[in-house]
């Protein structure tokens, strides 16, 4: 049986952890060479050494997707190391927690400036490739909070609401030749998740609040759940979606 990514070269921002790591490494074990792209080049390097010691090919590079050198920059980095790309994956992503009121406008520019003006950089910089070979696939990392709010965290929900709908505009506008989609996950058991239950006043009560959330699972959800949905939306398996929203979320949203 042939590997879901037989021959792709794929690109994964914030590879360096948490979900973009568990794509690397289920990416790069379905036969894809991976750039792993992380702000924090340690982090880049590792998810690149683990696909290598599994017997994968990978290169860690350093990026910050809010610049548009560095976003250039990633996609000539792997362009010249494997000599094509196939697949973007917009993973990168942060939120921070606090009302309109209590956020810094530092804090707002942050969060909007990684998850959704990072995709509009990274995007920019491979979609002349993708045009110019006829052909390329695009994935998001949204969230479940881009269908519906929650407290405390107006950032994070407009910058996903933000990623969906840019999600169905690229759609539009790059189809048939470029497929674009997005993954909406729910709570996930990754780094970024457990620095917040760890932070937390009661770590125990807010994990279960977390996995609760979750509605019909009542868990977190693994990192690699979530890592194959984006590999559906990133393999020919799923050649006849795009500016399509894949929710994986034990529930979350059922009855939204
Ligand atoms: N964990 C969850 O519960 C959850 C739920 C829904 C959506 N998401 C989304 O999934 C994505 C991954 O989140 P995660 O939980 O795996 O987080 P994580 O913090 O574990 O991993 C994110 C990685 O992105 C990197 N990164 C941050 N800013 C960057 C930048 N400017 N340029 C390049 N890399 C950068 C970080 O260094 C980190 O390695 C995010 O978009 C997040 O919003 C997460």
């Amino acid at each position: 049986m042939s590997l879901r990514l037989e021959n792709k070269i794929a690109l994964i921002t914030g590879a360096g952890s948490g979900i973009g790591r568990a794509a690397a490494l289920l990416f790069a074990s379905e036969g894809a060479r991976v750039g792993c792209v992380d702000l924090v080049p340690e982090f880049a390097e590792e998810t690149a050494k683990m696909i290598k010691a599994e017997g994968g090919e990978a290169v860690g590079i350093h990026a910050d997707v809010r610049s548009s050198a560095d976003t250039q920059g990633m996609i000539r980095a792997v362009v010249s190391e494997f000599g094509d790309l196939d697949i973007l994956f917009n993973n990168a992503g942060t939120g921070i927690r606090g009302s309109v009121h209590e956020l810094e406008e530092e804090q707002w520019d942050t969060v909007i400036g990684i998850n959704l003006t990072g995709i509009f950089q990274s995007s920019k910089a491979a979609i002349p490739h993708f045009l110019s070979r006829g052909k390329g696939n695009i994935v998001n990392t949204a969230s479940t909070f881009s269908l519906l709010a929650t407290t405390r965290y107006p950032a994070y929900c407009a910058s996903k609401g933000g990623v969906l709908m840019l999600t169905k505009q690229m759609a539009l506008d790059y189809g048939p030749s470029i497929r674009v989609n997005c993954i909406c996950p729910g709570a996930t058991d990754t780094p970024r998740l457990r620095r917040h239950i760890n932070e937390a006043q009661d770590p125990a009560g807010y994990e279960q609040e977390l996995a609760s959330l979750n509605a019909v699972m009542g868990r977190l959800a693994d990192p690699k759940e979530i890592a194959y949905a984006a590999l559906f939306l990133a393999s020919e398996e799923s050649s006849f979606v795009t500016g399509h929203a894949l929710v994986v979320d034990g529930g979350q949203t059922i009855d939204a």
